[in-house]
């Protein structure tokens, strides 16, 4: 069946890449800015938001709950919040889009309210289990009622108050943490989530920016202990959203592909729980320089200095992919172009993505002539040691804006030219894409 109103993209072989780009705001720290800022008493204030459809979601979501949210003139948002308990009942169903974030911290939220909220999604979103919050949110005493298999549309009536918690997460996943830890700020006593295997955890940095009385023991074996007393009253607070290194991924590994490249990449959140990516194309060989190193809204933060490199394959620690999660798909490209075999193992939380990350990369890396072997839980690829790829393929990416990007930039280093079926989806993440790399092949 064709898609009459999908938009193709070709992507070929590029001139160098050169020059100075700032990437968009981190997506979790927005969604989580808008969230808690919604929930405050008072007026917040929020810059370098990322303008994306999935945030924007969470926006529209916040303001049909009773928040008052404004973008001024200047790109600053504001933000009139409820007050923790006050969300209110919205009139129609949630539409969340694509986004996988705003459904789960959201379903979290409204939990502990006395209200019933359902919750729709496109195709994509519509696909991806929803069991994992499910699980804890019923515990707490939430009545949720999911379509076949836990997925979306759901309805989440909610209990107030609700039942405290201690939960043990049974995968790596920070939006299953956060549910439960947002369902606990409306819930009386301490609600505690045990994480064995570290998230990223701006939950937990920004609760407590907020005024949330939340703590984080950590045990002995790494496991992390994260207490957050309920019927918190929060602060509002200016924040200045840091970029993304998710969104950034994809123009360190251009550079690094592209020969002649050097692009500095400004203004990039380096929090440990998401910079595993630079850690492991250093690693491959690539000439990643961090400048200026500082902080912006309580993130560690550097401009990145990229140049063209010859990259190594590797067998990647598993133990690192929590930090990079969202990155694979990126990263699979560069090992495409390295010399010698990258092997991925612990790779499982990929095929419950926006789609199948590492079945949708392994078609896709074939199709452009990648030598490529899907196992269970990862890839393995042998790459062409810095030789360009054949191309010449026309990629689905899935309603997935990662695939999308990460096909984008195949192209930029392939013989033939690599077409995308449908670009509309980087838009959730990565509105401007498109023109900052334009920008950089001037
Ligand atoms: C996110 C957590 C991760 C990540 C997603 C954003 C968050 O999902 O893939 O893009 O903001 O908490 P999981 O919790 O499913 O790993």
């Amino acid at each position: 069946m064709t898609d009459q109103t999908a938009t193709p993209r070709s992507f070929s072989a590029s001139v160098p890449l050169k020059g100075r780009i700032a990437i968009p705001g981190d997506k979790s720290i927005s969604h989580r800015s808008l969230m808690l800022s919604a929930l405050a008493v008072g007026e917040s204030r929020v810059t370098g938001l990322l303008e994306g459809h999935d945030v924007l979601a969470t926006a529209a979501a916040m303001r049909a709950m009773g928040a008052t949210i404004e973008r001024q003139d200047d790109g600053e948002w504001r933000i009139h919040g409820v007050g923790v308990g006050g969300l209110l009942q919205p009139r129609e169903a949630l539409d969340m889009g694509n986004s996988g974030t705003s459904t789960r911290l959201l379903m979290g939220l409204v939990a502990s309210h006395p209200i019933t909220t359902t919750f729709v999604g496109d195709a994509s979103l519509s696909g991806r289990p929803m069991g994992r919050v499910i699980d804890p949110l019923s515990q707490m005493g939430a009545d949720i009622s999911a379509s076949p298999g836990d997925r979306l549309p759901l309805m989440v009536r909610g209990l107030a108050p609700a039942i405290p918690l201690s939960y043990r997460l049974p995968m790596a996943s920070a939006q299953v943490k956060s549910a439960v830890l947002l369902a606990g700020l409306n819930t009386p006593g301490i609600t505690e989530v045990i994480e064995p295997v570290p998230t990223r955890d701006h939950s937990e940095r920004m609760l407590k920016g907020f005024g949330a009385d939340l703590t984080v023991e950590l045990g002995a074996d790494g496991t992390r202990y994260i207490r957050i007393r309920g019927e918190a009253e929060l602060k509002p607070q200016t924040i200045t959203v840091p970029g993304d290194p998710s969104s950034a991924a994809f123009f360190i590994v251009a550079a690094l592909l592209v020969p002649g490249s050097d692009v500095t990449i400004a203004n990039v959140g380096l929090n440990p729980t998401r910079a595993g990516l630079v850690e492991v194309l250093q690693q491959m060989g690539g000439d990643i320089e961090l400048l200026d190193a500082r902080e912006v809204g309580g993130e560690p933060v550097a401009d990145l200095r990229v140049r063209h490199s010859a990259l190594k394959g590797i067998a990647v620690d598993p133990a690192i992919v929590p930090s990079m999660v969202d990155e694979f798909p990126i990263l699979f490209i560069a090992a495409a172009l390295a010399e010698g075999r990258t092997v991925t193992t612990g790779l499982d939380e990929l095929r419950v993505k926006e789609s199948d990350r590492i079945a949708v990369m392994a078609a896709g890396l074939k199709a452009i002539g990648a030598r490529v072997e899907e196992t269970e839980d990862g890839l393995i690829i042998d790459g062409t040691g810095g030789a360009p790829l054949p191309g010449g393929a026309t990629i689905a990416g899935h309603l997935d804006h990662r695939i999308c990007m990460s096909f984008a930039v195949a192209g930029l280093a392939s013989k033939a030219p690599v077409t995308i079926d449908d670009i509309a989806p980087v838009a959730t993440s990565f509105p401007n894409f498109e023109q900052l790399l334009a920008g950089l092949q001037q």
